[in-house]
């Protein structure tokens, strides 16, 4: 395993750091994809499809194993929207789309604010090979933000036991997040992966 080098195709700050601390230890050596990397449009209807673009576009660009995620908020009340959109349905900052998405749910009460994370994450060689890994975290959505930890919905997004996601620490939400459940289940075949890239 050592030695082995990934790139992530991920520009999202938030993002690259939650994947650095998950991947801390598994001996695999996380490359960022440089500012010069062409920005690939997210033209998917799901977090697979887009995740598959994500990675594909990355290790082309590298000529090196991948991985990418595609990750959102899906919410019943709303027909699973934002969904494959959550990052930019609404323009303007992380703070921005929480609050358009508290605005859509003015009135709806709490039994009908389930929602819950998807991530999906997509590991392209550059063989050809292509496995998908998929995780997810229920909750529900509160009436106003609470806690300044996590990023993007983190402050509305309330799990068992009452706390938002940004009212835990960073492994807190390792412990439990959507993208750590998906990269459990990455994990158990990324090391034979990469063995045969
Ligand atoms: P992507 O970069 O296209 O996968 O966009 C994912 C978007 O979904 C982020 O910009 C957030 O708005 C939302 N999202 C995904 N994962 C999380 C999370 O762990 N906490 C909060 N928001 C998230």
């Amino acid at each position: 395993m050592a030695g082995k080098r990934l790139v992530l195709a991920s520009k999202n700050e938030g993002k690259l750091r939650e994947f650095r601390s998950l991947l801390a230890g598994a001996g695999i050596e996380i490359i960022g994809l440089g500012p010069d990397a062409p920005e690939v449009p997210e033209t998917g209807q799901t977090f697979e499809e887009n995740a598959l673009i994500k990675a594909r576009a990355a290790a082309a660009f590298t000529g090196l194993p991948a991985l990418a995620e595609d990750s959102g908020i899906a919410v019943d009340a709303l027909g699973g929207e934002p969904g494959v959109h959550s990052a930019r349905w609404v323009p303007g900052t992380d703070e921005d789309r929480l609050h358009a998405l508290l605005a859509r749910m003015v009135g709806v009460p709490a039994e009908r604010r389930t929602a819950r994370y998807v991530s999906v994450i997509a590991v392209v060689l550059p063989s050809g090979r292509e496995e998908l890994f998929r995780g997810e975290l229920e909750g529900r959505l509160t009436e106003a933000p609470r806690g300044t930890g996590g990023f993007g919905y983190d402050p509305i997004f309330e799990v068992e036991g009452g706390r938002t996601v940004a009212e835990m620490t960073l492994e807190e939400k390792n412990a439990i997040s959507h993208r750590s459940r998906a990269l459990a289940k990455c994990m158990e075949r990324l090391p034979a992966l990469l063995e045969e890239a």
